[in-house]
């Protein structure tokens, strides 16, 4: 099988998934302002109190000091692979200046890929602009 450096990021990071109760382990890896960053998703005993691996990944850029979305690949066992959730594609949406140009791949260790535009996953996605 052949990897982008962002898919060999999130299959390798699904490996560290916290996931005992779903038992759904999720990594993701997206490059922002020019850098990599991966996550898994990490879940709690406060079934609540889980976080995506989308949205880990987005943490892990930011604390770094990145802010500008480029693109996105996760990683899961789904066949089909499975697309993000509904939050984290707005959590994905607040860091891409232009959310045509950012590509999110979903794929899995088999090789089967799925990708779209963030634009398609969340069409008019809410902006900070709009609040008064
Ligand atoms: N999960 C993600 O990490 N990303 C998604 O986009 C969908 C769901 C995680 C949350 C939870 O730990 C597990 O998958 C089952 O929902």
């Amino acid at each position: 099988m052949t990897w982008s450096p962002l898919e060999a990021r999130a299959l390798a990071v699904r490996d560290h998934a916290y996931a005992p109760y779903s038992k759904f382990k999720v990594g993701a890896a997206v490059r922002m302002s020019g850098g990599e960053y991966a996550a898994a998703n990490v879940e709690n005993a406060s079934y609540p109190l889980g976080v995506c691996a989308e949205r880990n990944a987005i943490a892990a850029a930011v604390a770094a000091g990145a802010r500008e979305l480029e693109a996105v690949a996760v990683c899961t066992e789904s066949s089909p692979p499975s697309s993000p959730c509904g939050g984290c594609r707005q959590v994905l949406f607040e860091f891409a200046k232009d959310p045509t140009k950012v590509v999110v791949t979903a794929f899995n260790p088999a090789g089967e890929r799925r990708s779209w535009t963030l634009a398609e996953l969340l069409p008019d996605g809410f902006r900070g602009s709009e609040l008064p």
